[in-house]
């Protein structure tokens, strides 16, 4: 059974021993909604990075985080404390005020981008749920834009001139900055169809089809999977085994334990490869849902097959508590300069799941315990993909697998519209000339777009 909801437990998070670098400003971090395990993991997160996190609510703190919370809950539950209309000077904030700050390393401003943009990017997860990709990535490009901007969103007028806000994205605009919240988002956050889609969809190895017919049959939860006995897949099956360690954020520090562990295995079985850390890491967050890595060899042809050693090492070891493996298929002269619909690449790869030791100190030496088992384990499961890429195709795989998935969409859609350029995760293809065009590296890329470079930390759109 999973502990989906756990016991209430009086909070032992620990002290604040770290260093704090901002004490003008005083977080709390709001339990509500958000479980015990998770307010234990984003307090310790932000404490290693020196911020001020305090457990009890008081009239000190500047800053209130919450997550899946209206602002109006929240302020309820401030008054509830102190028994008494709190001051408006404490800033009620959603969990991206708090991502943003870690990523930054320090506390950004307060603005009203943060509650547009969370606001927004809610409408396009909903999207995403009903399957209408367009209008969810209408809603993301109008997030995106908002949270680039230098200047706070007081007035519409302030918006006339930017690009990608379309008329539904500024309706919702309007209501927020008129009225504080938005109809449409505060209904969709509620209802009962958005908050099962999204803990059906939190799944590992659930889509958006499979959630959406799991919905329609009556259910709402991964417990729900467990009661009426559904079939489940292999990728499901472990899903719902790892489900609240794969909820959980993976840490940078996790990422570079499992780094070695892969560098390990690699060099074991093909001395010479080259492996790189992707994905959001190598944007430099600070947090991911999992971690990716690219491999490759320098004497092409040397990859190949590389995949069942890696998985074979990792096992002997007892690493991986789950696998998928899937063959490199593609082929230049068959695939084609035409990108496939989906934007999946072809490479060698598989999709993973780790069993990581936690260091000793993590495991409750320090007198941090938790109610519920996954807190207390020796290890976590982390969800880890590996793709293999031929040397020759190893830039474009780079810049394919780097993101973020707006950034990658964007880049694409640049080559298409203004250059006639095909851009894949396996190639560049040159409709002008009508050739394939063969670099070494993602400055080169950049440069045949007709771009300047873009380093992978501006790659966060
Ligand atoms: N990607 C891909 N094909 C897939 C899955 C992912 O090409 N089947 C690419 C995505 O386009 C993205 C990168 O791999 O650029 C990383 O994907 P993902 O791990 O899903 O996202 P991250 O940006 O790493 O975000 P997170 O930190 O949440 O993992
Ligand atoms: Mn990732
Ligand atoms: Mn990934």
């Amino acid at each position: 059974m999973i502990p989906l909801k756990r016991r209430k437990v009086s909070q032992t998070v620990n002290q604040p021993n770290q260093t704090c670098k901002f004490p003008h400003v005083s977080i709390f971090i709001l339990e509500r909604k958000m479980g015990s395990t998770r307010r234990a993991f984003l307090t310790r997160l932000g404490r290693s990075k020196g911020f001020l996190i305090t457990d009890t609510y008081s009239s000190s703190i500047t800053h209130v985080v919450s997550e899946n919370n209206t602002g109006d809950d929240v302020q309820t539950w401030i008054d509830n404390q102190t028994g008494q209309e709190s001051s408006s000077s404490v800033h009620l904030l959603g969990i991206i005020w708090f991502t943003e700050s870690m990523e930054a390393g320090q506390p950004v401003p307060v603005e009203d981008r943060h509650i547009l943009k969370e606001a927004l990017e809610l409408l396009a997860e909903n999207a995403e749920y009903s399957d209408n990709e367009g209008r969810s990535v209408a809603f993301r490009r109008a997030a995106s834009v908002l949270k680039a901007l230098p200047y706070r969103v007081q007035t519409m007028d302030q918006l006339k001139c930017l690009p990608c806000l379309g008329e539904h994205s500024q309706r919702v605009i309007k209501e927020i900055l008129e009225d504080g919240t938005s109809s449409e988002v505060e209904s969709t956050r509620h209802s009962e169809q958005f908050q099962a889609m999204k803990a059906l969809t939190g799944i590992f190895g659930v889509g958006v089809k499979t959630a959406d017919r799991w919905f329609r049959e009556g259910l709402r939860s991964p417990s729900d999977l467990i009661c009426t006995g559904q079939q489940l897949n292999r990728a499901q099956q472990a899903g719902l085994q790892f489900y609240d360690d794969l909820n959980k954020h993976v840490t940078k520090a996790e990422a570079d334990m499992i780094s070695e562990i892969v560098k390990e295995a690699v060099s074991a079985v093909l001395p010479g490869a080259e492996i790189q850390l992707m994905g959001g890491f190598r944007r430099g967050k600070e947090v991911g849902h999992d971690v990716d890595f690219l491999i490759t060899h320098p004497e092409e042809g040397r990859e190949e097959g590389l995949m069942p050693k890696i998985i074979n090492w990792l096992e002997g070891r007892n690493l991986l508590l789950y696998q998928k493996w899937t063959r490199n298929s593609y082929l230049e002269k068959l695939d084609g300069p035409a990108r496939p619909a989906n934007n999946m690449d072809r490479f060698e790869r598989c999709f993973s799941i780790f069993k990581l030791d936690r260091p000793a100190e993590a495991t409750g030496s320090e007198g941090v315990r938790s109610s519920d088992q996954s807190e207390a384990s020796s290890w976590r499961a982390v969800r880890v993909d590996l793709v293999v890429s031929p040397y020759s195709q190893f830039a474009f795989a780079t810049l394919g697998w780097t993101g973020s998935k707006l950034f990658e969409r964007e880049l694409r859609r640049w080559a298409g519209q203004e250059k006639r350029m095909s851009l894949s995760s396996h190639a560049l293809y040159d409709s002008n000339q009508r050739c394939y065009v063969r670099v070494q590296s993602e400055e080169e890329i950049f440069a045949y777009l007709g771009l300047e470079f873009i380093p992978p930390c501006e790659r966060n759109a």
